[in-house]
């Protein structure tokens, strides 16, 4: 070996000894102060529900305050993109969804972060199904006759939604192009405030995701037509599937997911990832997901590998439906705006 040769197996050896012991030495330490989940829509709404129920429960594993920083803006992509940026030391996590980290990619051209190459994935949190809900007053009995009352009077009515590219923006448009309508979208900042203005009648229904749906219709707040899933859901036994209603082509499923910006240390991953399973494993974080319909994701769904695949593939799923649906719709800037 010359020596230029040896000089590189040198280097290469010290540079993998100071790799082992980077992670090892920042996991130990870590966390030494507050850890920040961004949510990135409204207090209230499904995902701030969601980050706040298993951030409690991390917080204690971890021994320190786990806070939540609501930001609201551009259907969840504003968030995105800062948390994107962001430190990537552990302190700065981001709770992301089925619109933030897929289907922005093919509503936003123009969008100023991958959510499959610059972020860490860090764990999936839980399923939310859709389910579409009406202001209680709303004349439609069941599915079949919303369908048919949507068609007759798509002109009047205004669909509440988080934004382009959120979830509730995403479903609904799917909807509308299986009923072939395209009523007038009402953004919010949040499905949090979406619902406050369902229930005092201001807007006339929406796609939502189960966990901000469920203690209203309980309390007959607010009226569901149906679930679309293949099943019905334990916390709604009496809504029935989009399949048992009749439209058994609607079929919308989200997911919230824990991120770190890219670069976060992998042993702050793992350690991030360990303290998010150990609370969906906690008694008390189980019963009130469940409680509220979300599914729990199997230990085998949780790992950060998992995430990574789950983002590849909802947005191979989701980019062409959503450039048919958008096209079909007229774009998604005209009317859903
Ligand atoms: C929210 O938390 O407000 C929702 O997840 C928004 C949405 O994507 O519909």
């Amino acid at each position: 070996m010359n020596f230029i040769a040896r000089l590189r197996a040198v280097c290469a050896l010290w540079l993998t000894g100071v790799a082992a012991v980077i992670g090892p030495a920042a996991a130990a330490d870590y966390p030494l102060r507050q850890v920040t989940v961004i949510v990135p829509f409204a207090p209230g709404g499904p995902t701030d529900t969601v980050a706040r129920i298993i951030s409690a429960q991390m917080a204690k594993s971890l021994g320190q305050k786990v806070a939540i920083e609501n930001v609201v803006g551009a259907g969840g992509t504003l968030a995105a993109s800062l948390a994107s940026r962001a430190a990537a030391d552990g302190y700065t996590l981001i709770a992301g969804h089925m619109g933030t980290h897929a289907a922005a990619v093919p509503l936003y051209p123009g969008l100023s972060y991958h959510p499959a190459r610059d972020f860490a994935p860090v764990a999936l949190l839980a399923g939310t199904p859709i389910v579409i809900v009406a202001r209680k007053d709303f004349p439609p009995q069941n599915l079949e006759e919303f369908a048919a009352y949507v068609r007759a009077n798509t002109e009047r009515l205004n669909v509440a939604h988080a934004g382009v590219g959120s979830v509730s923006y995403v479903s609904c448009l799917v909807l509308h192009r299986q009923l072939g309508v395209k009523p007038t979208g009402v953004p919010f900042g949040g499905m949090g405030p979406a619902m406050a203005a369902l229930i005092a009648g201001e807007v006339d229904y929406m796609c939502d995701q189960i966990v901000n749906a469920v203690p209203h219709i309980n309390s007959g707040k607010i009226k569901a037509y149906a679930i679309a899933m293949p099943t019905r859901s334990p916390s709604l036994p009496n809504v029935p599937t989009t399949a048992e209603a009749g439209l058994p082509g609607f079929q919308a499923r989200a997911w919230i997911a824990m991120f770190a910006p890219k670069g976060t240390p992998p042993s702050l991953v793992a350690l991030l990832n360990a303290a998010a399973s150990r609370a969906l494993d906690d008694r008390a974080v189980r019963d009130t997901l469940q409680a509220l319909g979300a599914v729990i994701p199997a230990p085998e769904q949780r790992t950060p590998q998992a995430l990574a695949d789950l983002v590849a593939s909802e947005i191979d799923r989701l980019t062409p439906l959503l450039w048919q649906a958008a096209n079909a719709t007229g774009g998604h800037d005209q009317p859903w705006k």
